[in-house]
């Protein structure tokens, strides 16, 4: 038995305007994931009321809205053991400027807002966010070389041995 997840990563539209696309993807390949799925999508409105309804009676809910909608957004499927928490290790608190050094929004930013970069925050988010991004068709299914030098055979056994 072992607990491969599989989480969605938005690179906001500050990472792309800004050049940070490559950058951003290498710290998620460095770290041992893999890339299953990648595209550039324009969000809508309705992308947005959906993706963040958690937030629709929030104060900022309308400059969500704005951002997200302000140039197209790199959506990616990262897949490795339990990544769901090791990727939003790697991506930061919400506020740039307090995020650990050594996190994409702890070295890239400042803001709490134009904050560069999404990460699914649970299994059935990551779930619901891949199913509106992405089409069946469009997650691949891979041998990665990589799987025996980023993991011992117990990793992929057994949570137990993690
Ligand atoms: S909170 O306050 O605890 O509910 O915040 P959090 O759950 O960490 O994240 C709120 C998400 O809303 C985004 N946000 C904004 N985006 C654009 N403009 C403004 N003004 C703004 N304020 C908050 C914030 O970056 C979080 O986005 P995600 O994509 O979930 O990280």
């Amino acid at each position: 038995m072992n607990f491969i997840q599989q989480t969605v990563v938005l690179i906001k539209p500050d990472g792309l305007q800004r050049g940070l696309v490559g950058a951003i993807i290498n710290r998620f390949e460095i770290k041992g994931l893999k890339l299953v799925g990648l595209k550039m999508v324009n969000f809508t409105d309705e992308i947005v009321n959906e993706w963040y309804s958690h937030h629709k009676d929030k104060s900022f809910f309308a400059d969500i809205k704005k951002f997200m909608t302000w140039t197209p957004i790199v959506a990616m499927v990262w897949e490795g053991v339990e990544c769901i928490n090791a990727v939003r290790k790697i991506v930061g608190i919400t506020k740039a400027r307090a995020a650990e050094a050594g996190s994409i929004r702890g070295d890239f930013g400042m803001s709490g807002s134009q904050n560069l970069i999404h990460a699914s925050d649970s299994i059935e988010s990551a779930e619901k966010e891949r199913k509106m991004i992405f089409s069946a068709d469009e997650i691949f299914v891979y041998h990665s070389g990589m799987d025996s030098l980023i993991y011992s055979k117990e990793d992929l056994d057994s949570q137990d041995s993690l």
